[in-house]
């Protein structure tokens, strides 16, 4: 299993990344983007991770969780929260490493939310970040943390656009990876 967590965020300008426990925006471009990357494994037979906190979870409409093909983990302090069957719930990061581990994992991402996200950027294990860039302005009430300072951009998209919408995708990597 690679040793190391990747994160994967869609954030608009002021680094919004919802409101009311939803999306602001539609862009299927990207979801496709988030499967694409969160799915591909590098070896035939191992299957990557997604870690995503509770509140995240219950934002997944109920026809599309768990994420197919991918090993889903719940971040959650109640050991009494209730996940379907082959979904693990975990009570920190680290656990879900010590859980994931054990099985033919190949990639981890953190895939959110905001409580998460701040976590994960103050954790050593932090690898690559795939930030899509919202080229426009919501109102959001769950915010990126500031991360600018932490990483520099690798490699950055032509922008792209659907639904009246600029994005691109970008992705960086840690300074400390140097
Ligand atoms: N744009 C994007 O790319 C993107 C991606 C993901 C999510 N989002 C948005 O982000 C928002 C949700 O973010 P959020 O910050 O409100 O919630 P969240 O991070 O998804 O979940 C927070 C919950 O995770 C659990 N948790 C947090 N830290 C933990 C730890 N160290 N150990 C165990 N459990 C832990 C707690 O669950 P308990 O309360 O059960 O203990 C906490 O209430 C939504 O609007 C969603 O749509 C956007």
């Amino acid at each position: 299993m690679n040793e190391r967590f990747d994160l994967v965020v869609a954030c608009d300008l002021n680094r919004g990344i919802g409101k009311n426990n939803q999306l602001p925006w539609k862009i299927p471009q990207d979801l496709k983007y988030f499967k694409r990357i969160t799915t591909a494994a590098n070896e035939e037979g191992l299957f990557n991770a997604v870690i995503m906190g509770r509140k995240t979870w219950e934002s997944i409409p109920a026809n599309h969780r768990p994420l197919a093909g991918r090993y889903n983990v719940v971040l959650t302090r109640n050991p009494d929260y209730v996940v379907p069957e082959g979904v693990f719930r975990c009570g920190s990061i680290d656990e879900a490493f010590e859980t994931l581990v054990q099985g033919p994992v190949d990639k981890v991402f953190i895939i959110g939310g905001a409580e998460i996200y701040n976590q994960a950027l103050q954790h050593e294990r932090i690898g690559l970040l795939y930030l899509t860039e919202i080229r426009h302005r919501y109102d959001c009430d769950a915010f990126f943390p500031e991360y600018k300072q932490l990483f520099q951009l690798v490699s950055s998209s032509e922008i792209e656009h659907e639904n009246g919408v600029e994005f691109t995708f970008k992705v960086y990597k840690p300074n400390l990876l140097d």
